[in-house]
């Protein structure tokens, strides 16, 4: 039963309470946002493409002794989630220069990187989501030396599982962001890992298959998003 109010509402997923207090409604909406909200738009389907991908994800990762708070789907576009105590950042990893870093720094876009680097952001919408480093966040207390050097080490265990997975699919994983939280002082990855959160190019042509065909419009997002399903799970139907 979904509550008819959600406790939060994201810019692509509703979050509702259970009625286990260990946990909550996940809802992949079909609202598409880039550049921060400004561009905004609706498409079919979409919600329950990210919810697929990210249900395949997160158990995939669980097998890898990742801990996840993915629990179980109740419906195409709907997972219940352990309730966590989210961290306000986003950990992003990165294999090949794109995006953001290509116009903070003078690196151009698809320079494979020596090794995967990762960057945080501040999750802020009304401050732009700035930047931030290992020193800031541990005197603003939003993770301690060793918490935050757990994270590093899930994002990159997260990078190396999906980077294997996604070669063997035809398809390179540029980037990717992930959230965490924390609950009963254990470290989960949160949030989601979908093609809203992923850069994924075509392996032979350098096509992009995610949220960038959106952003700049590169063509018909949800055909290219479906082609990933359609890449990662050969029997979804979708
Ligand atoms: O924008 P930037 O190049 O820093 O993004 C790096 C990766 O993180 C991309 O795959 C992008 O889709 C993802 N990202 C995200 N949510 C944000 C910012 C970035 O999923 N708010």
């Amino acid at each position: 039963v979904i509550p008819a109010k959600p406790l939060y509402e994201g810019k692509a997923k509703s979050v509702y309470a259970s009625e286990n207090p260990d946990e909550l409604i996940v809802v992949f909406r079909n609202d598409m946002t880039a550049f921060n909200g400004v561009k905004h738009d609706q498409f079919t389907d979409k919600g329950r493409l990210n919810a697929t991908a990210s249900e395949f994800f997160m158990k995939m990762l669980e097998a890898e002794g990742i801990p996840t708070h993915h629990i179980r789907m109740s419906a195409p576009d709907t997972m219940i989630v352990r309730r966590l105590e989210m961290i306000p950042l986003e950990v992003i990893v990165r294999n090949v220069a794109a995006g953001s870093m290509t116009k903070k720094y003078p690196v151009k876009e698809g320079m494979v990187l020596d090794r995967p680097v990762v960057t945080i952001d501040y999750k802020d919408d009304e401050r732009g989501d700035p930047m931030i480093n290992d020193d800031l966040i541990e005197v603003l207390h939003i993770l301690t030396a060793d918490e935050l050097r757990k994270v590093k080490e899930m994002a990159l265990h997260v990078n190396k599982v999906l980077t294997r997975f996604f070669d063997e699919c035809g398809i390179r994983l540029v980037d990717f962001k992930l959230e965490f939280g924390k609950a009963d002082g254990t470290i989960y990855l949160g949030d989601e890992i979908s093609m809203d959160s992923m850069r994924l190019w075509d392996k032979k042509t350098g096509e992009s298959f995610d949220k960038d065909v959106y952003r700049f419009d590169k063509g018909d997002v949800i055909a290219a998003y479906r082609n990933v399903l359609k890449r990662i799970i050969p029997d979804s139907g979708v």
